[in-house]
């Protein structure tokens, strides 16, 4: 499995195998995608293979321009109002990091919607991966490129590493820029509903379409039947590290010393946080740090620059194989709710 820097070259020959029923994992702005011509189950039906991903986990559909979306979704069956919020949103937050839950048009196979009559289609920003499936079939599903609930891939060498030789081609273009998946909103219930939240802020998705419904992301068992969840893939442990990981409220993690605690890492939000954290254990002398790793994701406190850090910062402290990785939660704004659902799935082990 080559890893192909970017270019001209590379990227005709990562469409050359997408159109021949090959595996690519390729850059987004949100996380790197493992994908497959959208068209053809036997490239859907790899894709879940080498991913080891349940066959009731449906698959995001990528376009490279508006005008394909009618190839993979059949827009009239959707009432007056969906079809104003599909145009409020399309317009205005296409490309990027949203992904819209439409019909489905028959062109597209069963495997790749898990049986549903609906279609997840995103438009990336990513150049790379637009001409990459302008040039193969113009329609290119793609997960993560990451094996079934582990950490997702923001750089190529995390693909290389986690799906090794289950494709036939990466294509390198550096780190994700956004480094959260896409947010994913359903347009076929009447009010629009967030079912992912991700590198879209809920804000700018409310300041066009007016008040969404959340429900899609509320806490849901793994072992609840798949056909009962919103949004099949969103199972409550996912993006998990190897390592145990606990996600922390606010000024919760202030209570644990480096000592008590060793051999752990701790994942602050911001460095305000990790001072707050480092003088209230000194003061009451409970140890130090040795042996502790210690990591921030905005020293700022930015939501954004978090989001973009977060994934590539818990494999790297996953690599160090730490007892427990002890992870602050997020404000609840801008970038926050999407960072705080990867970090309690991350938590969760059921
Ligand atoms: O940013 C992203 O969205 C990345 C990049 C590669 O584009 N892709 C990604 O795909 O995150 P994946 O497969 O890891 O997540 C797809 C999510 C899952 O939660 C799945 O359940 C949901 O989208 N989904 C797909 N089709 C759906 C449908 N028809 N109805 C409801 N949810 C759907
Ligand atoms: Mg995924």
């Amino acid at each position: 499995m080559p890893t192909l820097k970017v270019s001209d070259e590379s990227i005709r020959q990562a469409a050359q195998t997408v159109s021949n029923g090959g595996l690519v994992a390729f850059p987004t702005e949100t996380v790197y995608g493992l994908g497959g011509d959208a068209f053809n189950p036997v490239a859907l039906a790899k894709i879940f293979e080498a991913k080891g991903r349940p066959r009731f986990d449906p698959l995001i559909v990528h376009i490279a321009d508006l005008g394909a979306l009618e190839t993979v979704a059949d827009l009239s069956l959707l009432d007056t109002a969906a079809r104003k919020n599909l145009s409020l949103l399309s317009e205005n937050l296409w490309p990027g990091p949203l992904t819209l839950v439409l019909p489905k048009r028959q062109a597209v196979p069963d495997l790749a919607t898990s049986g549903l009559p609906t279609v997840a289609v995103r438009l990336p920003a990513h150049e790379t991966a637009r001409r990459l499936i302008a040039l193969s079939t113009g329609a290119v599903a793609a997960p993560s490129a990451n094996p079934f609930g582990y950490l997702s891939p923001t750089m190529a060498e995390h693909v290389a590493q986690t799906l090794g030789d289950k494709i036939d081609l990466v294509l390198d273009g550096g780190p994700s820029r956004v480094g959260l998946e896409s947010t994913v909103v359903d347009l076929c219930n009447g009010r629009p509903t967030i079912l992912r939240p991700g590198g879209t802020p809920g804000e700018a998705i409310e300041a066009l379409v007016g008040k969404v419904d959340a429900g899609g992301f509320a806490d849901r068992g793994a072992g609840q039947l798949a056909g009962s969840l919103p949004s099949p893939g969103m199972l409550k442990s996912h993006y998990a590290p190897r390592s145990p990981l606990t996600v922390h409220e606010g000024e919760s993690l202030y209570a644990l010393s480096p000592s008590e605690e060793g051999g752990a890492a701790f994942l602050f939000f911001d460095g305000a946080s990790r001072r707050a954290w480092a003088s209230s254990f000194k003061r009451s002398s409970k140890g130090e740090t040795a042996g502790t790793t210690i990591a921030v994701l905005s020293e700022t406190g930015d939501t954004v620059e978090a989001a973009a850090r977060l994934f590539q910062t818990l494999h790297e402290l996953d690599r160090l194989n730490p007892k427990r990785i002890h992870a602050q939660l997020a404000p609840e704004h801008g970038l926050g709710p999407a960072i705080n659902d990867r970090l309690r799935r991350a938590g969760s082990r059921e």
